[in-house]
């Protein structure tokens, strides 16, 4: 297993019941308001699809580019971050430097071929458990639009 757990997903790639294309994606949530988001719409039973796999981590800040770059390469469909509000930072200033730093990577996708749909951030406190699950259901359509990755297929 890789250290971002994403091995299993290159032989995971799930058809629906109906044949369509279910995809991997990892949600990177930061522990004090996606993730507590995210918990949130789980205990009030909102309905959203299970393609998300989130990983918690402290602060949106803490997610290095080659965290998503690996995900792709390892066979993820698509990438989450999603943090707390510009301005509500746990740490002040991470998600200030997140919002930049994702801005710059998902032009770089775009430039090397990737489509930028398969990247994607958003911005959910706490409180919102139905942004969380309204998010997750617009990341999957876009995802499911854009297709399986291919890009792990290649690497080979
Ligand atoms: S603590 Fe949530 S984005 Fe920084």
């Amino acid at each position: 297993m890789s250290a971002l757990g994403t091995d299993s997903m290159k032989d995971d790639k799930k058809m629906a019941a109906d044949g369509g294309f279910e995809p991997n994606i990892v949600g990177f949530l930061c522990n004090w308001c996606s993730y507590a988001g995210a918990d949130l719409a789980g205990t009030s039973r909102m309905q959203y699809p299970p393609n998300v796999k989130i990983i918690r981590v402290p602060c949106s800040g803490r997610v290095n580019p080659l965290f998503i770059l690996k995900c792709l390469m390892d066979g993820a469909d698509g990438v989450l971050i999603s943090g707390c509000h510009i301005g509500d930072c746990h740490y002040s200033e991470g998600n200030y430097y997140a919002r930049r730093r994702f801005a710059v990577l998902k032009n770089f996708l775009e430039y090397i071929g990737i489509d930028p749909r398969r990247f994607q951030m958003s911005w959910v406190s706490a409180a919102e458990g139905d942004k969380w699950a309204k998010v997750v259901k617009e990341v999957v359509e876009d995802i499911r639009n854009a297709g399986p990755n291919t890009i792990s297929a290649e690497k080979k």
